[in-house]
């Protein structure tokens, strides 16, 4: 895809690999929004951006550990552009980020479930009438292969929390809803696929977690881009990838009742279904 004058929104994209990804849609001459906690970090990489002669991003600030802040974030893109090309859904915590702890988000809901899935369902949602308006447009979901099945009995873990279980049923929520979209959105020239990126990446979340690293950012950036931009990929959706494969999800990726299940949840939980 040529990205000359296209508006790309990355969410977490003031560090990590979605930070590498912004500075690289921003070189291939797309109008890049990027979005993060904080106003800093999010500044020096405007001002990277702009020393190496590109138009410099536009940074929005929220914290998607707030539905409202997700809907804030959506409403004002909606209200500053008239076009979305491609919704990078990208920010994310680790599976011990901010410690061991079960932790609630600001709706009350588990942490991880809220930030790494549940915002981004909003905020998809809500865009979509812009990257319909955009169209053949793309959605690139971030997951991972760390993927664990939902408990419908007990979806906010509040007996046997793990945060490696949060983070991996957050991720395969992430998947699940890439597919059921995809089946939603055929024929409206929107795709959406999600990945896992590379394993093990040098990232905060992943120091955070005390891994040794394996894989670098340009190797995940790079798998990203290729969903975001890549011509092969042009027209394909509801499918997930394993850095530049495509490949096999969960099991309950394609279990029509249980993304039922989920949809109906997430459609309640973010107030969508009133
Ligand atoms: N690293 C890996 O090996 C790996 C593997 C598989 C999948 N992934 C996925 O890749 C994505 C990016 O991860 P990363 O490794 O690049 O992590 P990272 O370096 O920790 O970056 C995470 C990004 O998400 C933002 N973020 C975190 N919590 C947020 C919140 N409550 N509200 C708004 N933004 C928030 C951060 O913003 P601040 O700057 O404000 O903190 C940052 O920009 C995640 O979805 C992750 O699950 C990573």
């Amino acid at each position: 895809m040529n990205m000359d004058g296209k508006t790309v929104l990355v969410t977490g994209s003031t560090d990590g690999v979605g930070r590498y990804v912004a500075a690289k849609l921003a070189a291939a001459g797309a109008r890049v929004l990027i979005h993060g906690r904080d106003r800093e970090r999010a500044r020096t990489l405007a001002d990277e951006i702009k020393r190496q002669g590109h138009s410099e991003p536009i940074f929005y600030q929220a914290d998607l550990s707030s539905l409202a802040a997700a809907r804030q974030l959506a409403e004002t893109v909606l209200a500053e552009h008239k076009r979305l090309d491609v919704f990078i859904s990208n920010a994310g915590i680790g599976s011990r980020s901010l410690g061991t702890e079960r932790r609630t988000s600001a709706d009350g809901h588990e942490l991880r479930f809220a930030v790494n899935y549940l915002s981004g369902f909003l905020l998809a949602h809500l865009l979509l009438p812009l990257l319909k308006a955009s169209a053949p447009s793309r959605i690139v979901n971030v997951a991972s292969l760390g993927q664990h099945p939902l408990d419908f009995d007990d979806v906010m873990l509040t007996k046997g929390y793990t945060g490696t279980r949060a983070y991996a049923q957050s991720k395969l929520a992430q998947i699940m809803f890439t597919v059921d979209l995809a089946r939603e959105l055929e024929g409206s020239g929107v795709t959406v696929n999600a990945l896992h990126p590379a394993t093990y990446m040098n990232t905060t979340m992943v120091r955070e977690g005390g891994i040794t690293p394996i894989s670098t950012v340009e190797q995940g950036g790079e798998a990203i881009l290729h969903l975001a931009t890549g011509d092969d990929v042009a027209g394909k959706s509801g499918l997930f990838f394993n850095g530049m494969q495509q490949s096999q999800a969960n099991p309950q990726a394609y279990d029509e009742a249980a993304r039922k299940r989920l949809r109906t949840l997430s459609l309640e939980l973010t107030g969508l279904s009133a």
